[in-house]
């Protein structure tokens, strides 16, 4: 087969939203391969999802593990030429915002092969979040770029993207979600039963909230007072897990009513979410499953580049700042939260969308 798209995923996020898209290009006669570059690897970062969302196996792993940002993203990029060299694809299509979206949109756009990017124009307008420079760069060199929210145009037109290039398709990630609901794990099944009190869902992985210890010590301590509510079920990232014992508070993970489980599979973690009295989290992906869920988020970050979260969602940003995201807690507990409503085009629609434009657009090329 002549390879029309190499589409390229690397990490636990990007995993939710390919699966969608290449059953609608199986769908729509768009020829497509999978580039998988290992940037996650341990079988529940990974294996579950292809497994539980019936993602075809990965054409290629580049196996390029974890390193530094630097490190990271140059082996990606020197793994994926020769790929691309192979396979002459007409166009490559990236997701989402992690260190393999931007090395493979790198490649490509150096070597003429189109760049589709798929989630773009999301912006948090903090630079200090490594996402958001993969999302900055990866938007301005691609051809063509399909957004989940209409802010997302607008942050677009302010860096100089033609409005042409751009097209609102929706959530993909929502696709998924609502494609998989009926099949999520009950939370009774993953927990062996439900707290009787109800629980919290929490996670917890970005660098602003892990890696610096006066934070991190003062968000497991927060959550240790809302384990004195609820029972505060915690699937904690490996990087968390690392840092919480090179930094010694282990101890604060293990109290009374924290409830630890290793990263959980999709539908499990669907069945959790779902199941929730409130989720406080730092992840993107969570922020937009609560949201088309109805189930009250607090996110744990100063800023959010999904802001149809917070607008049309069941969202609230409080920073790491404990004061804050008890008081909302408290909010929360005591009038249910945010009531919310469902964004446009977050409606299971977004992959076929995407498709049916790619397939008149690369018979155009
Ligand atoms: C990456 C993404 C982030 C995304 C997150 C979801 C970037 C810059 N960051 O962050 O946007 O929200 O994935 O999980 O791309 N590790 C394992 N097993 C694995 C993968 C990682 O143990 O399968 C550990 C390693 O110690 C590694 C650390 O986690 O050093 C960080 O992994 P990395 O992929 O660099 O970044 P994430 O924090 O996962």
């Amino acid at each position: 087969m002549n390879t029309e798209i190499v589409c390229v995923v690397g990490a636990r996020p990007n995993f939710m939203k390919i699966a969608p898209i290449m059953a609608a290009f199986a769908k729509h006669g768009v020829k497509a391969k999978l580039v998988h570059t290992g940037q996650h690897y341990d079988p529940a970062m990974s294996d579950s999802f292809f497994e539980q969302l019936g993602i075809p196996r990965p054409d290629v792993n580049l196996e390029v593990g974890s390193a530094s940002h630097a490190v990271q993203t140059a082996d990606i990029m020197r793994a994926f030429e020769p790929v691309l060299d192979a396979e002459c694809p007409r166009a490559v299509l990236v997701v989402g915002d992690v260190n393999s979206t931007i090395a493979c949109a790198l490649v490509a756009a150096k070597k003429g092969v189109k760049v589709i990017h798929v989630e773009a124009g999301l912006r948090s307008y903090d630079r200090a979040m490594p996402e958001e420079i993969n999302r900055v760069l990866t938007d301005q060199i691609s051809d063509l770029l399909f957004t989940t929210e209409r802010a997302a145009l607008t942050n677009l037109e302010r860096e100089g993207v033609a409005a042409e290039r751009v097209q609102f398709a929706g959530n993909v990630m929502i696709d998924t979600l609502r494609a998989h609901l009926a099949r999520a794990v009950p939370a009774a099944v993953t927990l062996g039963g439900l707290p009787a009190r109800g629980y919290a869902v929490v996670t917890l992985h970005r660098p602003s909230n892990v890696d610096h210890e006066a934070t991190f010590r003062a968000l497991l301590e927060t959550l240790n007072h809302v384990a004195e509510t609820l029972d505060v079920v915690f699937p904690i990232h490996p990087r968390t897990q690392a840092t919480a014992e090179r930094f010694g508070m282990a101890e604060l993970l293990a109290r009374p009513g924290m409830i630890l489980l290793p990263p959980q599979g999709y539908l499990e973690m669907l069945g959790l979410t779902r199941e929730a009295s409130v989720v406080l989290t730092d992840s993107g992906g969570l922020q937009e499953e609560t949201t088309a869920l109805g189930v009250p988020c607090i996110t744990l970050r100063e800023n959010t580049e999904r802001p149809i979260t917070i607008s049309e969602g069941t969202n609230t940003l409080t920073g790491p700042h404990p004061d804050k995201i008890l008081q909302c807690l408290a909010d929360i507990l005591d009038n249910g939260g945010k009531r919310g409503r469902i964004p446009e085009y977050w409606d299971g629609q977004a992959a076929d969308r995407i498709a049916i434009t790619l397939r008149t657009w690369l018979d155009t090329l």
